[in-house]
């Protein structure tokens, strides 16, 4: 039985005083036990994030693969680890599309992250290009095969689909072609870790709000929601683990 998990995905959002609403979040995940609930903050705010909601998951959205190094501007699992990050994303389709990153660079930074002991959000998805061409189920399947670590369990890792013309815009797939991908990530994940699959939780993102969340986390193989724009707010989030609980 996967338990649900709500992440929280800030971006290059947030400054100090956005850490306050991570207090009503806390309440919210204390009101859920049945709810893992986390949040990925920028690098900046992780220590006073993890130190002022201690019960919350605080991450990173990103790790450089290498421990340490001559790599400047680049922060390693390590150092997010000591700074209170528990997990972090790795292979984030901005990051795909903005620093080029390859389905191979998410596979080296989740093992990066694992052997540093983080738990790593993976994310994979097509573009809307992908999708109108009929590619969209090949191209999840290239990701998870390149990007996914044949170690994985879902004691530290989650996968999580996030179409990359439904990220902040509104738009969300059907129910149906929710559940169609989510059904062949399953599968492919089982053909690749075999039964450790079961446990691998995948989550949707993607234009997750309040009002579709209960649907969308009602579909078959839907384990929890990567959430963007609604996570910067307890007013938007909290709706979101309610409806998960
Ligand atoms: O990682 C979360 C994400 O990319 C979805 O963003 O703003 O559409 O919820 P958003």
């Amino acid at each position: 039985m996967r338990r649900k998990l709500v992440a929280g995905n800030w971006k290059m959002n947030g400054t100090r005083a956005s850490l306050a609403e991570l207090d009503g979040i806390a309440a919210a995940a204390a009101a859920a036990p049945g709810v893992d609930v986390s949040v990925a903050v920028p690098f900046t705010l992780i220590d006073a994030a993890a130190a002022r909601v201690p019960a919350l998951a605080v991450g990173a959205e990103d790790v450089h693969e290498a421990d340490s190094g001559a790599h400047t501007g680049c922060v390693s699992a390590a150092m997010v680890k000591e700074a209170g990050a528990r997990f972090t994303i790795a292979g984030h389709s901005e990051r795909r599309a903005d620093q080029h990153e390859t389905s191979h660079d998410a596979w080296a930074k989740a093992a990066a992250a694992h052997r540093n002991g983080l738990d790593v959000i993976l994310c994979c998805g097509e573009t809307e290009a992908e999708r109108d061409a009929g590619r969209a189920e090949r191209v999840v399947q290239a990701q998870i095969e390149k990007s996914v670590p044949d170690n994985a369990t879902g004691d530290w890792f989650t996968l999580a689909y996030e179409p990359r013309w439904a990220i902040g815009t509104g738009r969300t797939p059907t129910l149906d072609e929710i559940a169609a991908i989510h059904a062949i990530a399953r599968a492919k994940l089982r053909h690749m870790v075999g039964d450790a699959a079961d446990g691998i939780r995948i989550l949707y993102g993607g234009s997750v709000v309040g009002s579709n969340a209960g649907a969308i986390l009602r579909c078959e193989n839907v384990d929890g929601a990567l959430v963007g724009g609604a996570s910067l707010t307890a007013a938007k989030f909290v709706p979101i683990i309610e409806a998960a609980a």
